[in-house]
């Protein structure tokens, strides 16, 4: 930090911001395995909330991976930047005002007590629960079969490991609830958060 000088004090405060967009700033971290269901939620919340005239950022670990994490990989290293970045971006959108959707596996404790940390008060961890076997059943993408046959390494949840979290804000199970059911869970817990 040696010959850095934050202008932090000096610049407009989040509260201005969301005075402006009348809502408070909140990040919701989706966590879950690759099929559990974090992205169709994630993007039905922020139609939700769209539509209620809020201002949202929904940022997803497939679309992120295209752009400022084009360079990193699956590996555990790679997997920690690329949600420490995640996580830094959101903070900058919270820090505007702006409610933050965001879908990525977050696979680890060390992972998720890194974004807890960088994100403070402003972070609602939402752990999207399904079993392995009913991600793998869905295999939206053929990328469970692909792992499975040895095509991709180091997948979560076949080869590389999937922590549950221990102190998510909320859990939504997807296997028992349907996304409709789901939704309404989620809706009504962050709306108590945003309110201004
Ligand atoms: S995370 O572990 O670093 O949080 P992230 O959410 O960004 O992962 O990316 C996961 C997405 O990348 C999956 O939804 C899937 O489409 C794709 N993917 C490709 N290879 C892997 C892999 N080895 N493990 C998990 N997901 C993978």
């Amino acid at each position: 930090m040696e010959n850095i000088h934050p202008i932090f004090d000096s610049i407009l405060s989040t509260s201005q911001k969301e005075g402006l967009l009348g809502q408070k700033a909140l990040v919701i971290w989706m966590v879950g395995l690759s099929g559990s269901g974090k992205s169709t939620l994630a993007r039905a919340l922020e139609n939700t909330l769209h539509q209620e005239g809020l201002l949202t950022c929904l940022l997803d670990g497939d679309n992120l991976r295209t752009g400022i994490n084009n360079n990193l990989g699956f590996s555990e290293e790679d997997r920690v930047e690329n949600i420490r970045r995640a996580a830094e971006v959101s903070k900058l959108f919270a820090q505007n005002g702006v409610i933050t959707i965001c879908s990525l596996i977050s696979p680890t404790h060390e992972i998720r007590k890194m974004t807890r940390e960088i994100l403070g008060d402003t972070y609602f961890e939402v752990f999207v629960e399904c079993p392995l076997e009913v991600c793998e059943e869905r295999d939206v993408k053929g990328l469970y079969a692909k792992a499975r046959r040895g095509e991709i390494k180091n997948f979560t949840g076949i080869d590389s490991p999937f922590e549950d979290p221990k102190t998510p804000e909320l859990v939504l199970k997807t296997h028992k609830f349907d996304v409709e059911e789901c939704l309404t869970q989620l809706v009504e817990q962050v709306k108590k958060r945003i309110k201004n």
